[in-house]
């Protein structure tokens, strides 16, 4: 069946898309505004692009039209972000951080996360992250109602039991084991985990609008 990009609505273009290049490793985005204010957020645009120098891209939407979502606009302002990759055990406060809070709540807090000290940039990285990349701004594409971030990895930090030979840089490319396998979206595993946390977090396919998080979480203490 033929799908013609130039005659259907770009709602309906993105849907093909993200059904059918999967699956989408997942960037979560740590940035902080020029006041020091943290953010963090999922981003399945997301992919390295060079070995040398080390460049990784970010596909950060609008969130309203004209409006950058608080991602882009601190890394337009700041320069600097960490991408840190998510591991299955990470899905549901990665799903919380997915949240469009305003920009002034910190959603490493509302996700329960622990922030620790990058080396080069001033934005934190997730402790609960297995691997996370430093980044400098290199440069934003205009995609119109979206912007593509380029970034240059400045150091990267991954955990302990996944590196095989540190002198070599040989990792343990975490495919084998279901436990240790990266999120990624349209995996098998994202799905079940948004399963489990939608019980929490009302996503049905999109991000989950803050009024009917907060609405869940007064009902759950209730
Ligand atoms: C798994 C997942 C993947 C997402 N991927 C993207 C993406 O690639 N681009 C985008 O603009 N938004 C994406 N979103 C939505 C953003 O995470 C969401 O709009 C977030 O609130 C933006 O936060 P910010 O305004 O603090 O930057 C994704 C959400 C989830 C849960």
């Amino acid at each position: 069946m033929l799908f013609d990009f130039k005659e259907i609505p770009g709602k309906e273009c993105y849907k093909l898309l993200v059904s059918t290049v999967t699956p989408r490793p997942i960037a979560w985005v740590v940035s902080q505004d020029a006041n020091g204010v943290l953010n963090a957020a999922p981003f399945s645009f997301f992919n390295v692009f060079s070995g040398d120098p080390a460049v990784v891209a970010i596909g950060i939407g609008n969130r309203k039209p004209g409006q950058a979502k608080d991602s882009r606009a601190n890394i337009r302002e700041t320069g600097e972000f960490v991408v840190n990759l998510v591991s299955e055990a990470n899905a549901e406060a990665m799903n919380i951080t997915g949240i469009e809070f305003d920009s002034t709540v910190d959603e490493l807090e509302q996700a329960g996360l622990t922030s620790l000290p990058s080396a080069r940039v001033k934005p934190p990285r997730i402790a609960e992250s297995p691997v996370a990349m430093e980044c400098e701004l290199m440069q934003i594409v205009d995609l119109g109602e979206s912007g593509l971030v380029l970034g240059r990895v400045v150091a990267m930090h991954v955990r302990d039991d996944l590196v095989l030979d540190a002198a070599n840089h040989y990792i343990d490319t975490p495919q084998k084991s279901r436990a240790r396998r990266p999120l990624s979206l349209g995996a098998a595993g994202i799905s079940a985990a948004r399963r489990k946390s939608n019980k929490k977090v009302a996503l049905s396919g999109r991000p989950g609008q803050y009024a009917t998080w907060r609405l869940l979480e007064n009902g759950r203490s209730n």
